[in-house]
């Protein structure tokens, strides 16, 4: 099958698992009051609301920030014990929803669970002065669910019970990024064809692209990659395995610190990506590191042709590039963004190109490695 083929979107797909795009991504954390001024000065993120004891919810405190149209719900337990501890205590801080916004949760729900997934919640609605949200959950890859949501019968700040809060720190005049454009999951060993048909099955996405084998592969680590999407391709889903390889790859890595599958990163879709890592870096948010000559290769030079900034601009900032037939992106990604070496983002600039930078995984691997081997890890 070539790639043309493998990208058409399934006509038939809509009709079984329509999806508006990615909702929100909860993120269980340690501390979600230091979490959400992370992210608000890190990340140039908005808060916009809040859901605490001080509304009456006992368990939680939850924070939501905004970029765009991408949204984050950092989750802190208030009590010893409150649902939700045991994911921190086995994963540390990570994400526990990649919520799917859909027209109809109860027909998503109900194609889901008769499609062989778990069903967690079942359909039920939410209600407040701002009206009425519909959600169900399903059971994904880990710990990890899909929240299913309709949100057309609400104009709240978030969802019922939380309400609109001033921002944490002042606003940025720019944001730094606009959209979650992907969100990775890393899967055992062996597993990631059975995630691949598990989302075929059940919300009828399409296999987008492929990572096997020498692609992907450097020295040390490998792993295996496939892309799942909805026909509209605002929902993609890059599934990640292990793959044999001389020493500790960095998906066995993840597997090992996270204590299982999970979410590994969340790709941010960004139009100015050089300002945004400036920004970023001058908010102290590592990246990773490319070495020079990754820019003085002339196979690279080649490959890449002209992109908007000055090869140089890049280099400064460590930002790679790649091109397919359809265009190009400029993607960097940070080191994680906790303790654990588990969760991390990337910055994505798309110029026409529809991948995910295959041409630079190798370079990339070469420079987690040097990261895992300061961890000893590798
Ligand atoms: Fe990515």
């Amino acid at each position: 099958m070539n790639r043309r083929d493998a990208m058409e979107p399934e006509k038939s797909r809509a009709d079984v698992f329509p999806v508006k795009g990615v909702d929100h991504l909860r993120f269980l954390v340690g501390n979600a009051r230091q979490a959400a001024h992370y992210y608000s000065t890190a990340f140039g993120m908005k808060c916009v609301a809040y859901r605490g004891p001080e509304q009456g919810f006992r368990d939680h405190a939850e924070y939501v920030l905004v970029s765009g149209g991408a949204r984050f719900v950092l989750t802190g337990m208030v009590h010893a014990g409150a649902p939700g501890a045991e994911h921190v205590t086995k994963h540390g801080d990570g994400i526990s929803d990649i919520a799917i916004e859909v027209p109809d949760v109860d027909a998503a729900y109900l194609h889901a669970t008769e499609s062989g997934a778990t069903g967690v919640t079942e359909p039920h609605d939410l209600k407040d002065e701002h009206g009425t949200v519909r959600l169900a959950s399903i059971a994904t890859y880990g710990d990890t669910v899909h929240t299913l949501i309709d949100r057309s019968g609400y104009d709240g700040p978030f969802l019922p019970g939380f309400v609109a809060r001033e921002p944490i720190v002042s606003v940025r005049p720019k944001r730094f990024f606009q959209a979650v454009d992907h969100v990775v999951g890393n899967v055992e060993l062996g597993k990631m064809d059975e995630w691949v048909e598990f989302y075929a099955r059940v919300m009828g996405f399409t296999n987008m692209a492929e990572f096997i084998g020498d692609d992907i592969a450097t020295d040390y680590s490998a792993l295996m990659s496939k892309v799942v999407a909805d026909g509209t391709r605002k929902v993609k889903f890059p599934l990640n395995e292990p793959a044999v390889s001389a020493r500790k790859s960095q998906i066995d890595e993840y597997l090992e610190f996270y204590g299982g599958p999970g979410a590994q990163h969340v790709a941010l879709a960004t139009n100015d990506i050089l300002n945004t890592v400036d920004a970023m870096r001058g908010a102290g948010v590592e990246f990773l590191d490319t070495p020079d000559s990754y820019y003085d290769d002339p196979e690279l030079r080649a490959r890449i042709g002209n992109v908007r900034a000055p090869i140089e601009e890049l280099k400064r900032r460590k930002i790679l590039v790649d091109r397919d037939e359809d265009g190009y992106l400029l993607q960097i990604f940070t080191k994680p963004v906790q303790d654990r070496p588990t969760v991390f983002f990337e910055l994505i600039e798309r110029h026409g190109s529809l991948g995910f930078g295959k041409g630079n995984f190798k370079a990339l691997f070469e420079a987690i490695e040097r990261e895992q081997e300061l961890r000893g890890n590798l």
